[in-house]
């Protein structure tokens, strides 16, 4: 069968927040240390940043980043991570087994983020694991005041005259996981990110903050979690975290292709779920939802890992979980990336998870090159053409049938208009065995050309980009896409991503 789906420029979504392409940069194995910061390396500048990594960064489009973690916040001392770097102190890092050197801080993350250009924004974790209210408040004061107190003093004496005006901060990470250091109940998280909360607005009350939600829908407190911290920080607070992670189980592709009915499920029900705490306190505020971790990760083939280690053995800058991405998960990750577009109204804000070497779109060989993964380019299109407003799309598509989600469309698709009325569809074919036709109905849009179609796939979906072969995969044109009157007709390849933009 044909896949069919209709566009009409009074039909819409929302507008895609330019922060709904962040990503996320965690001192976790070699994101930091030989991902983006490599002195000695060739292509390091002054500051020790790999020039080779910032223009990858920079063709990837991401816009936000956040940082320092992920788990390694709930026991981050951000005092270690700045002054002179002779000074700065190895610290264990419980949360991934190694040793922290502190060479690249909070300063260093600032200078990263200005070389990136003025898209980049910082978005920085604060610790409520091992730390609270004050230790939160010394870091917003160090950071984002101008002059004249001792922690700003200090700042400018380090050398960071500029404050780093940090307008976005998250009260602390993944505080419902037992794995968290310092990990809390809900009530207890939620009374300490509403102190926090409040203690930071009584510095700046311009400060974007975002709870923890759950860190994951599958957690077994989910949607209680979000209802008792969100009980406490509702006025507080103007986002909550979702955090997800997909891979095969059990060698189920077919499941895993349909990642993205869990992701849209788990927004829809965060979104419940914040809407009726709004309810109950009769408010008109509405929480927006920061999907700040997302990615396929092979996460089994990571806790094989964990459990043989050497618990005597702290390294520096590990290769921890360097997935090798293949055209497949590429594809996954494409339709994950739909998943937030089509939720643009509520989602506003996004990291993929992370930005170099671990789980991510590029990666580095210590004083090597660096390439990009099969990932990267979906990313980089989104990003590139995902701007605009989103058109709301209704799929009527041919199925397959899934173990976990039953009967699942083979199209998952969206559509951003852009301001010049240009728009790009993206569409993702599920199917792996057969092409799929779809037509779209392109109704007062003023569309007359087929710009371009562009899809990543594969005769061999397995096929991956690596150190050897670092351009094995790249997306490829797409000939016999037509536009005739209102209608555009195209087929999509089995296992595929697809760019069609329209002018
Ligand atoms: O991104 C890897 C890890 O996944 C993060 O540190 C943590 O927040 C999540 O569990």
């Amino acid at each position: 069968g044909t896949a069919r789906l209709t566009l009409h420029p009074a039909f819409t979504v929302g507008r895609v927040s330019p922060r709904l392409f962040g990503s996320f940069v965690e001192h976790l194995g070699r994101c930091v240390h030989t991902g983006i910061h490599e002195p000695g390396h060739p292509a390091a500048d002054a500051d020790g940043l790999r020039t080779d990594v910032l223009d990858l960064v920079r063709e990837l489009g991401v816009t936000t980043i956040r940082y320092p973690g992920g788990n390694f916040v709930s026991g981050y001392r951000w005092e270690d991570s700045v002054g002179p770097k002779d000074e700065r102190p190895r610290r264990l890092d419980l949360a991934w087994h190694s040793t922290e050197t502190n060479r690249f801080g909070l300063s260093e993350y600032i200078a990263f983020l200005r070389k990136l250009g003025p898209r980049a924004e910082p978005m920085l974790a604060v610790n409520l694991g091992t730390r609270g209210v004050a230790e939160a408040l010394a870091l917003q004061e160090y950071a984002n005041h101008p002059a004249g107190t001792a922690l700003s003093d200090l700042r400018i004496a380090h050398g960071d005259k500029e404050p780093f005006g940090i307008r976005l901060w998250c009260l602390g990470n993944e505080m419902d996981g037992p794995w968290q250091t310092g990990h809390k109940t809900a009530a207890e998280y939620g009374r300490l990110a509403a102190e926090t909360a409040r203690a930071m607005r009584q510095m700046d009350p311009s400060v974007e903050l975002v709870a923890c939600g759950s860190s994951s829908q599958a957690m077994p407190a989910f949607a209680a979690w979000e209802a008792t911290v969100l009980a406490e920080t509702y006025d507080l607070v103007d986002h909550i975290s979702l955090h997800a992670y997909y891979e095969p189980h059990d060698g189920d592709l077919d499941s895993f292709l349909a990642s993205a009915v869990d992701m849209e499920s788990f927004i829809e029900n965060v979104v419940a779920t914040c809407d009726h705490v709004g309810a109950r306190l009769k408010s008109k505020k509405r929480i927006s939802l920061s999907f700040d971790e997302w990615n396929v990760w092979y996460m089994s083939r990571w806790q094989q890992q964990e459990r043989a280690a050497d618990p005597a053995d702290w390294p520096e800058a590990p290769r921890l979980l360097e997935d090798n991405y293949s055209v497949l998960d590429a594809v996954v990750s494409g339709s994950l990336l739909i998943a937030l577009l089509r939720h643009a109204d509520r989602v506003t804000v996004a990291c993929l998870a992370q930005l170099v070497n671990v789980i991510a779109p590029i990666m580095t060989e210590p004083g090597g090159p660096a390439w990009r993964q099969t990932t990267f380019f979906p990313f980089a299109q989104a990003s590139r053409h995902g701007r605009g407003e989103v058109l709301d799309v209704r799929v009527d598509s041919p199925t397959y049938a899934t173990a976990k989600y039953g009967e699942t469309d083979l199209l998952h698709a969206t559509a951003v208009r852009a301001d010049d009325g240009s728009v790009t569809v993206f569409a993702v074919n599920r199917g792996r065995t057969g092409p799929l036709p779809l037509e779209v109905t392109l109704t007062g849009l003023g569309l007359t050309e087929v710009v371009e179609h562009s899809a990543l796939a594969d005769a061999d979906p397995d096929a991956r980009n690596t150190l050897a072969e670092p351009d094995r995969v790249v997306p490829h044109p797409v000939t016999g896409t037509t536009l005739a009157g209102e209608r555009l007709t195209a087929t999509l390849e089995p296992l595929s991503w697809n760019v069609i933009r329209l002018a």
